[in-house]
């Protein structure tokens, strides 16, 4: 037997209708905040995520679906949504026409990490991207959209919020940080790579040694520039006035390179050690790096399996019709009354002759509301037998008024 891939799996059964609730809810709610769907490859060219995940980055560093294609291109599975919208953003001169975009996008990413509860090599996002605005009013329209799509799924989580800087702020406090760090003996061979490639990602290790090592490190947020002390407290202040919950988290870093100035996750505590269920950023060198005109840039991203283990869609309730046959010659007649039912509504039919009780059975088991079955008396008189399995009661309906009876 062959299966799934190691970190791979289907998304199926009650886990099938969660993934639809949720990238339609998710979708509607995006769009009542002016982004539009935008759908980029699968794979794009290695180098496109080298340079904007970052050569620091796990992600780049040990986790990248890489190999050369048939044409000899270095190519890669997208481990993330915002390199590939940034791409597509500058091909199709976006970053020349100006003005405002927003989008919103899901699908499949790839990361070649541990398996473990929660983290998957195969996983989905729902993300978001605006491009064009410097103001904070935009970093607190993502949060306040992330927060509102938490809510409507009643999923419980706490907003953690960093400030990152900006090369105003940063080139110093990398200077103050590496002198800090290079008077330290014992930071882990992760920490010791990163220091070269991008200090400030050795803050946020999970090694508890490096922790306690780190404890006197100089923070990021004390030597803030003004205009990102001042976008932060605006930042807070918007967040105080719609009552969204936060919490300063000095470390936190976020697992990517192009992030400055916000920076922010939702975690949970009902989902184990993977508990980040979103996150995201300003990113306002990334387009510009990735050789567009230079371009002001917000976003976010959902994991949505983790999502999906904090969901509920209410499975109880029975919806939709069930046909099935009880003589051959039922076939036709099932045929076109499920064809004409399904313009209003959900229509399940099975055209294999079986006897009642299996058919009430398969109708139960699919969870319809109602029944039908096509046997000799509906074929002579015309006049169906539709039992509702909510009531149980037994109905005659004719053939001719199905389209007015409230289903
Ligand atoms: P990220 O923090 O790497 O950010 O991923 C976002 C979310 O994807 C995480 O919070 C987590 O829920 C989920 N996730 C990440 N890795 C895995 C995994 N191996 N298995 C299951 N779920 C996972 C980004 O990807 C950025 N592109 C977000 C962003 C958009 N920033 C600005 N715009």
């Amino acid at each position: 037997m062959i299966s799934a891939l190691r970190g791979m799996k289907d998304i199926l059964f009650d886990d099938s209708k969660k993934y639809l609730y949720f990238m339609e809810n998710c979708s509607r709610i995006a769009k009542n905040y002016g982004f539009e769907f935008i759908s980029t490859p699968i794979l794009e060219e290695t180098a496109l995520f080298k340079r904007s995940v970052g050569e620091s980055s796990d992600i780049v560093g040990k986790e990248m679906y890489q190999f050369i294609d048939k044409g000899k291109n270095d190519v890669c599975l997208r481990p993330e949504g915002t390199a590939g919208i940034v791409r597509s953003f500058i091909q199709n001169k976006m970053d020349k026409t100006g003005g405002i975009k927003r989008f919103f996008y899901y699908g499949p990413m790839f990361r070649y990490e541990k398996p473990q509860k929660g983290r998957f090599r195969q996983f989905h996002q729902f993300g978001v991207e605006s491009f064009g605005i410097n103001d904070i009013k935009e970093d607190a329209t993502v949060i306040l959209m992330l927060n509102e799509i938490l809510s409507f799924f009643s999923i419980k989580t706490v907003l953690k919020l960093n400030s990152l800087g900006c090369p105003t702020c940063m080139p110093s406090y990398r200077t103050k940080l590496v002198k800090f760090l290079d008077n330290l003996d014992g930071l882990c061979e992760d920490c010791k790579r990163r220091k070269s490639l991008n200090p400030i990602r050795v803050l946020d290790c999970k090694n508890e040694c490096c922790q306690n090592l780190l404890s006197k490190a100089p923070l990021l947020l004390n030597e803030l520039c003004d205009e990102c002390k001042s976008d932060f407290e605006d930042l807070k202040s918007i967040l105080d006035k719609f009552d969204i919950n936060y919490e300063i988290d000095v470390k936190l870093v976020r697992g990517l390179d192009y992030y400055s100035k916000t920076a922010f996750e939702f975690v949970s505590d009902d989902i184990g050690a993977q508990n980040s269920v979103a996150g995201g950023g300003r990113y306002d060198r990334l387009v510009e790096f990735l050789g567009g005109k230079s371009t002001f840039a917000v976003g976010f991203a959902i994991g949505v399996e983790r999502i999906l283990e904090l969901i509920d869609v209410g499975n109880d309730k029975r919806e939709g019709i069930y046909i099935g046959t009880l003589e051959k010659d039922g076939q036709d007649l099932a045929f076109q009354i499920a064809t004409t039912l399904r313009k209003q509504n959900k229509v399940n039919v099975e055209f294999e002759v079986k006897g009642l009780k299996n058919i009430l059975k398969n109708a139960d088991k699919i969870n319809a509301k109602y029944c039908i079955c096509i046997g000799e008396n509906e074929l002579k008189n015309g006049i169906l037998w539709v039992k509702n399995l909510d009531t149980k009661e037994n109905l005659n309906i004719d053939i001719k008024s199905l389209g007015e009876f409230q289903w």
